[in-house]
C-alpha cells in the first residue's frame, strides 16, 4: 500500500464553497442508509462536516470542518463545527463511538492519515461515504462530460484501498439514488438532465471547479444540443421516470473491534 497517495485534492471550498448549502442538502432517502448504519451509536464524529449533511439530529454529534464558509453555512439547530481537520483529530483514543465522512474523503491531503485517525477515535464504526471511481462510468454523463469523469477518477481513491486501510471487517454498500434526490452532486441528477445547464448547479459540484468557464461551457454545449434536438430523450428519456438509479455512490462500513 502506498503512503503517497496519487490523487488531486486541491479544491479551496473557502472560496468556491459559498453557496454549496443550497444545492447540497441531506437527502432523506440518503440519510436513511448512513442512520441505519450507525446502529446503536449515541456519540458520533462527523468528519469533514460541511454544513451538516447526513448528521444524525437524535445523537450527540461532533462536527470537525477546515472551511469556514463551510462552517457558516450550518443551519441553526445542529451543532457549530469545530475547525480542523481529518489528518489531525482533536480526540483521544475511542472517543467516539462512530465516526463518520460524508462526501469529503477525496478533498483530503493526506486520506491514509485521516482514515487513521478516525479509525483511532471510534470504537465501534467508521462510515465513509464516497464514489466509486470505477463505476463513474455507468452515468449517461460519460459520454456527454468525459473530461469531468476522467477528472473524477483521478480523485476518488479506490475502494478498496480504503477498506485496507480501514481494517476490521468492511461493508461496501452501494446507495440508491432517488429521483428527487435533493444533495446535488453528479448522479443526483440522472433524470434530470437540465440542472447542468444551471451554473450554480455546478459550482456545488466541485469537479467543474477544476475546469475553465470556456471548458464548462463547451462540454454543457454538447448536453444543451442534445436537449434541445430530442437525442438524449431517445437514448435516456426513460431516466426520467426512473425512481431510483444505482451508478458510483458507496457507503462504506467498517466495524473496527
Ligand atoms: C463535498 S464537501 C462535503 C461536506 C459534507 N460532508 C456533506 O456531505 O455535504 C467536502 C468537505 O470536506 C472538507 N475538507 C477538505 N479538506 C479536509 C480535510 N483535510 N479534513 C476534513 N475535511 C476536509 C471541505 O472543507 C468540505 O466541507
Amino acid at each position: 500500500m502506498t503512503t503517497r497517495q496519487p490523487f488531486i485534492y486541491d479544491y479551496d471550498y473557502d472560496k468556491k464553497g459559498k453557496r454549496y448549502a443550497g444545492h447540497r442538502r441531506t437527502d432523506p432517502h440518503i440519510a436513511a442508509h448512513v442512520h441505519t448504519a450507525l446502529r446503536n451509536a449515541r456519540t458520533v464524529l462527523n468528519v469533514g462536516a460541511g454544513a451538516g449533511s447526513y448528521e444524525p439530529t437524535d445523537r450527540y454529534v461532533l462536527a470537525i470542518e477546515p472551511s469556514a464558509v463551510m462552517r457558516a453555512q450550518r443551519p441553526a439547530h445542529l451543532s457549530p463545527a469545530l475547525v480542523g481537520t481529518a489528518e489531525s483529530l482533536p480526540l483521544d483514543d475511542k472517543a467516539v463511538d462512530a465516526s463518520m465522512a460524508m462526501v469529503t474523503i477525496h478533498h483530503w491531503a493526506d486520506m491514509k492519515k485521516g482514515l487513521l485517525e478516525m479509525r483511532r477515535v471510534s470504537r465501534q464504526r467508521v462510515l465513509i461515504m464516497t464514489f466509486d471511481g470505477d463505476a463513474l462510468h455507468t452515468f449517461w454523463n460519460a459520454g456527454y462530460f468525459p473530461e469531468v469523469v476522467a477528472m473524477e477518477k483521478r480523485r476518488y481513491p479506490p475502494i478498496d484501498w480504503i477498506t485496507e486501510i480501514l481494517g476490521g471487517h468492511c461493508e461496501v454498500q452501494p446507495i440508491p439514488i432517488p429521483l428527487d434526490c435533493v444533495d446535488g452532486f453528479q448522479e443526483a441528477f440522472y433524470g434530470r438532465p437540465e440542472a447542468f445547464l444551471d451554473k450554480e448547479v455546478r459550482k456545488a459540484q466541485s469537479a467543474w471547479g477544476f475546469l475553465s468557464e470556456e471548458q464548462q461551457e463547451t462540454i454543457v454545449g454538447r448536453l444543451a444540443a442534445d436537449l434541445q434536438s430530442g437525442n438524449w430523450d431517445k437514448k435516456f428519456g426513460h431516466l426520467r421516470s426512473q425512481p431510483y438509479f444505482t451508478g458510483a455512490l458507496r457507503l462504506i462500513i467498517a466495524d473496527i473491534r
